[in-house]
This record gives structure tokens, sequence and C-alpha cells, in this order.
């Protein structure tokens, strides 16, 4: 059964509410409330000097309201004492600059101080509360790689980033053939002569930058390992977790996860909407909703990620502060967020924040409760979801026969080479998760080498480098796979690559060409025109062509059961690409009506209405930011 939560500052507040708090929590239909993840400098007000009492009193007073806790090591923010005492903490932007304090997340993965003392830290509150009872669930630190923290060009990264290379080379020979540093007489003679890829006069080698985004992604996936022993050691039954982000893309939180019971997420679908590229029509047509599939997209990441368990540890009850406008949900919303996290089979659905706090950074972010402690909108939909969400058990995800593959490599080989300005692989698998799920599919999101046997089709958006274990899970597959352009173009460090696709099927690419985004380039698929942009391949091929440009130069071409566009397709011919695909499956390829979605458990289909209209579906009228309960037979 997927369980809602709350995250809860207690030391934002008197004392004398703490009780009646945690007492609404319960009688609202939580069951899990969350504490501690910035808390550091209350914690240990002066270095080596805990003041344990309020933290104590906390937990307590939630085991007694009958609530289970996730607590959270506080090391997104090292108190003021100890940054003071040990500035090489701190991290250094792209511009060299040091990144100060006064908000959150001001340290370096690579710090070997900070290291030793996020390891202090936990230890110290892992002793004192890994046997306590109510003590369920333990977060990791809080959103690793928020506020573009990831990657630091501090002396320390250079220094970790140094060694990482020689354990990954050996021999500056290697190094120097993988990065191609002949070209413009960038030769190595030692690690030690490597200096990290910013402040170049213009672009810094990309195998060096893919280099540097790699080391990045291991800082924060030892760091966080780290952590996790020393949790594992003092409270060896509890679940592990950790906040990922939307929209983030800096580290590989695949395998970050291995080492977590749980991959958690926040999700904020206004904010999101708000901030990130959707098309001006999405933004109107969707601005109290959320995209219809921007939850559904890393509900399903993460759970891959957490290996079939994950968890939303936040979502959005209101308003947010942080989107350049922040719009309130349409009423019904949280609701529906709530209950569509349940249907993809989130263990834990828990709320930011309790209470509004009318102080500090975030004034303007709503809570389940305003300022003043009465109920705001998000509690009157928490308790009307929470019947709702119990009768979703979990772990329900429900079988898919569509998957979709996402490869971190190829978010950053994409923003290490030049593939035109509008090239934006997170955009292009955000929009195929869209395309295919219109037709009412549950989806899979896989990672390169993921057994795909099972799935009727599979849609790679693109996979710029094709590793051995990726093609033998192509090759494996038992159903249609549909690849986009770029695929196969470049190795391991990227060097180009014009027969990369040979492993799977005889396509050699003669030339490329990026294309300003409003450019569309015709052809015909079929008897039907159809327009692909942005980056277009010329291809020489024994392949079959099922789509030519208006040159006659080929489209999308198709060899068995695989099939590979040259160029981006527009909407409407992906759709039709993949209603072909569903169709030759024996799937259902009629799309669902505009801006509503399904997910299927074994037990229940769940149909939802992100639109601002209400819809007809399945012979009833289904009211905006409402959902539909349909129990199979
Ligand atoms: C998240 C963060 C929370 C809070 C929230 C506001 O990114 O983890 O601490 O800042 O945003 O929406």
């Amino acid at each position: 059964m997927t369980q809602l939560g709350v995250c809860y500052f207690p030391e934002h507040w008197d004392q004398a509410l703490w009780a009646e708090d945690f007492r609404r929590m319960a009688d609202m239909g939580l069951s899990l409330v969350r504490m501690g993840e910035f808390s550091w400098a209350v914690t240990e007000p002066e270095p080596g000097s805990f003041a344990f009492g309020w933290l104590d009193r906390a937990v307590d007073m939630a085991a007694d309201a009958g609530l289970s806790v996730m607590l959270c090591t506080p090391t997104a923010t090292p108190p003021k004492w100890l940054v003071d005492a040990h500035p090489d903490i701190l991290a250094y932007d792209a511009a060299g600059r040091v990144r100060g304090f006064g908000s959150r997340r001001h340290y370096c993965f690579s710090s070997l101080t900070y290291r030793r003392e996020a390891a202090r830290i936990t230890e110290v509150l892992a002793q004192r509360y890994g046997q306590h009872p109510a003590v369920t669930h333990w977060q990791t630190d809080n959103e690793y790689g928020c506020h573009s923290t990831t990657r630091s060009y501090s002396p320390a990264a250079r220094d970790a980033f140094r060694l990482w290379l020689e354990r990954r080379y050996s021999d500056i020979d290697a190094l120097n053939a993988a990065w191609g540093t002949v070209f413009w007489s960038q030769t190595y003679r030692s690690f030690g002569d490597i200096d990290l890829p910013n402040l170049t006069v213009t672009e810094a080698n990309p195998s060096h930058r893919l280099d540097f985004a790699r080391f990045s992604s291991d800082q924060v996936i030892s760091f966080n390992r780290a952590k996790v022993d020393i949790l594992r050691a003092h409270a060896p039954g509890a679940v592990l977790t950790h906040n990922f982000m939307s929209f983030f893309t800096d580290y590989d939180t695949f395998a970050a996860a291995e080492d977590l019971d749980l991959a958690g997420w926040d999700s904020y679908p206004l904010g999101h909407l708000d901030q990130e590229n959707y098309s001006g029509a999405d933004k109107d047509a969707y601005r109290h909703q959320g995209h219809p599939d921007f939850a559904a997209f890393y509900h399903d990441l993460y759970r891959r990620a957490g290996r079939g368990r994950f968890a939303v540890i936040e979502q959005q009850p209101g308003p947010v502060n942080w989107a350049p406008h922040n719009p309130a949900p349409l009423d019904g919303m949280v609701q529906l967020w709530t209950v569509e996290a349940a249907a993809h089979g989130a263990d834990l659905v828990s709320y930011f924040r309790w209470r509004q706090a009318p102080f500090a950074q975030e004034q303007f972010h709503a809570g389940l409760l305003r300022p003043d402690s009465r109920d705001d909108q998000g509690a009157v939909e928490v308790r009307a979801a929470a019947p709702d969400a119990a009768r979703l058990a979990s772990p329900e995800a429900g079988a898919a026969r569509v998957a979709l593959l996402w490869s971190y490599e190829s978010q950053w080989m994409s923003e290490a080479t030049s593939g035109g300005a509008g090239w934006d692989y997170q955009r292009l698998a955000l929009d195929w998760y869209s395309a295919a799920r219109r037709f009412g599919h549950n989806i899979d999101i896989v990672a390169p080498g993921d057994d795909l046997s099972g799935y009727a089709l599979v849609l790679v958006p693109s996979l710029i480098h094709l590793s051995d274990s990726a093609a033998d899970a192509f090759k494996a597959a038992t159903g249609q796979v549909i690849f986009g352009p770029r695929t196969a173009t470049m190795g391991p460090s990227l060097h180009l690559l014009q027969d990369g696709f040979a492993p799977l099927m005889p396509i050699s690419r003669t030339r490329s060409q990026s294309l300003p985004p409003h450019v569309g380039v015709g052809g015909v698929y079929g008897d039907v025109a159809v327009t692909a942009r942005l980056w277009r391949e010329d291809v020489e091929t024994e392949c079959a062509i099922l789509a030519c440009y208006d040159d006659g130069k080929p489209l999308l071409v198709a060899r068995h059961s695989l099939q590979a566009f040259t160029a981006v397709p527009d909407r409407a011919f992906l759709q039709d690409v993949i209603a072909n695909a569903l169709r030759k499956a024996g799937l259902t390829h009629t799309p669902l009506p505009a801006g509503v979605r399904r997910r299927s458990t074994p037990h229940m289909d769940v149909t939802l209405n992100y639109g601002r209209s209400p819809a007809e579906v399945d012979g009833i009228t289904l009211p905006p930011a409402r959902y539909h309960f349909q129990p199979k037979d």
C-alpha cells in the first residue's frame, strides 16, 4: 500500500505546536514524517557540542502519534562555523569563483575535509537514532546536485580528477589517444598536467569534458555510498533512500540508487512546467495541472533506478516559490498527483511541506497548512487521496509492454559535442515518452544493457554510444525497437563512428547536419507527408527504406524488427510510426483524448484528466483534475 507522509521542520516552530501537528498528520491519513534534512546548525550549534533534546522529543512525539519517521542526514547545509573553519569545503563554479555560505548545498563533493565532516555528523546521528523503533527510513543528504552543485571546479576537484583519470587510463599515452590530444597540440606528459575543462579560451576538448562529467557523477556516488555504509552499520533494518530530482542529469541516478533500498524523487509539476523548455502551448494548457507526462516519466525513471521501488519524497502541495511564475494547482490536482504516483507503484508520497513558513527563502511556498495552521487546499486533498491511494496496493506497478531507454551518458555526450543549439537529449526522451503514452500503455524506463525481452516495443530516442552490452540487449529483444537519430554515432571517448550501427543494422553515416529548431525538413512516410528536424544524417544503407526525405534520401530505415530515424521526427510522424508498431504487436493504437492519460495496475485501470475541460473517455465524462478507477475483470 502506498504510504502518505509529510516533510516537517519541528525546529521552525514553537514546541507547543508539535504534539498537535503530529496528531493532525495522523488524522489526515499520513503515516510518515520526514525531518532533519537541514538541521545541522541546530543539532551541533558549536563544534563537537550537540543539542539533541529537540530532535529526541520530536521523534518520540511523532512515534506517540503513531507516525514512523524518515530522518535525513543534514549534509546539504554545513553550518557557518564549519565553513569558516574549513573554507576548503566550498565548491567553485565554472568561472572559478568560490560558491559561498548563505543558502545551501555549499560544498564540494571532492573536498576530503567535507567528506570527513559529513561522515562524522552522519555517524553521530546514526548512532543516536539508528535503533529507534520509529525511525524506519533514512534519507542521505538532500537533492544531491541541486543548484548546479554536482560539478565543482575547486582545487580539490582537480586533484581528485587527476587520480580518477590515472585509475581509468593508467598510462598518459592512453589518455592522449582517447582524448585525441594531438589535435591543437594538447598532448599531456603526465596526469599531474591535467586541469579541469573550464576557463579555456574556446571549447575544451569534448573527451575531457565527458570524462569530467563521468568523474563528477562518480564523486556523488562515492559520497553517498560513504554515508550509506555508516547508516547500514547503525540502522541495519532501515530503508535507505535519497530524494533525486526531475530535469536533472548531472549524475547517474541509476548507479547512485544501486546503494539504496528505495529511489526517491521530488515532484513539482507546476514549477517545472514553468521553468523548463516546454512549448508555449503546453505551458498555457497545463499551467495549473503540470504536463500530463511529467510525473509519470519520473515515476517510471526512478522505479527503474530503485529496481522496482520508488517514492515521491516531496510532492508539491500548492504554489511553490522558486519558478519564474508560481501558479496554484487546480483544485483536485494534488489528489490526482498522489493517486497517479500510487498507480505507478510508489511506496510513499510525502508532501513538501507541513506548514507554510512565513520567514526566510520559501515564504511563498504553500504547505498542507497555511501559516496560521488552518488547513490549506493541500490538506483537503490529502484527506480525499488517502483512501484512493490505499486502494492501489504497492508494489503494483503493473507490467509494461512498452519500454523507453534512458541513458545518462547520451546526455553528457550531447553536452560535450555540438549537436546544434536545438539538440536536447532530455527533451527528446520526454517527447518520445509523451508520444508513446498517448496510447494509454504502461511504459517502463530501461537503461542501456537492460533485458528487453518481454517488451513488444522499445523506444530509443537516441543512444549516442552503442556499448557491447546495449547491442547485445537489442539483439536479444523480442519486440520491435525504434531508434532516434545520432544513435551509435560515437565511441566511448567521443570519437566519431561512421559505422557504429554495424552490430545491429547496415547503416553508414556519410554526413550530419544540425538545423535551427524552426526549420522542418519534409519527407514522405508511406503516402503521408511528414516533417523531421534538428539533426539530419545522410546514410548509405542496405536496410529497407520506410520514409525518405523529399530529395529521396532515407529518413526512416528498417531491418527485421529494428527501425532507425535519421532525423528527429515531428510528433505526428513519430506517433504514426509508434501506432504502426503497436498495431503490429497487437496492442491498442488509438490515442487517448488530449490531456487524458492512463495507468494500469494489475487490478485497476486509472484514467486521469490533466486537461482544463471535461473529457469523454470510456463512455464517461471525466471532469478536469479528476481521475476514474475502472476495476479489471
Ligand atoms: C526542493 C528541496 C526542498 C525545498 C523544495 C521547495 O527542491 O528539496 O528543500 O526547497 O524544493 O519546493
